[in-house]
């Protein structure tokens, strides 16, 4: 199946310049971004985007950490996508991520690890939509 998922570089990541590596590892596995932009969060952003996560340990720290510096959000589509970027960034906490991720390449730590992915396609549609409107997303073929 074609799906869509939603994709963050994060202030780390993009602190070191590390954009246009990520963007290559997203296209060399089959990902087409279809949408993206350069945002640096505002408190408030980063707090709806993160919700769920509310009242957890390390909520105040991910906050700070997501607001303190600018960050790329985008919209990658094909096929299995959601999964397939997931396989690309690699584990949450770095130190169990695979060889050869996103994460095990540039994560310096659980929290300051370089991308975000979706995790199913509700959640998906819910972070394209945070950050997206449908006229900014601009599939190949419409
Ligand atoms: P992300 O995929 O953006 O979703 C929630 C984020 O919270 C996660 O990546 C990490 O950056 C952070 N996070 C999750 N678990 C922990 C943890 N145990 N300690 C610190 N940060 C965490």
């Amino acid at each position: 199946t074609i799906e869509r998922t939603f994709s963050i570089i994060k202030p780390d990541a993009v602190g070191r310049n590390l954009v246009g590596d990520i963007y290559h590892r997203f296209e060399n596995a089959g990902l087409q971004i279809i949408a993206a932009k350069m945002l640096h969060l505002s408190r408030e952003q980063a707090e709806g985007f993160y919700a769920e996560h509310q009242g957890k340990p390390f909520y105040d720290p991910l906050i700070k950490f997501m607001t303190s510096g600018p960050i790329m959000v985008q919209v990658l589509e094909g096929e299995d996508a959601i999964r397939r970027h997931r396989e690309v960034i690699g584990a949450t906490d770095p130190a169990k991520a695979q060889a050869g991720t996103i994460r095990a390449d540039y994560a310096s730590s659980v929290q300051q690890n370089a991308v975000h992915g979706s995790d199913s396609t509700t959640s998906a549609e819910r972070e394209i939509a945070y950050f997206f409107t449908t006229e900014e997303i601009c599939p190949r073929t419409r």
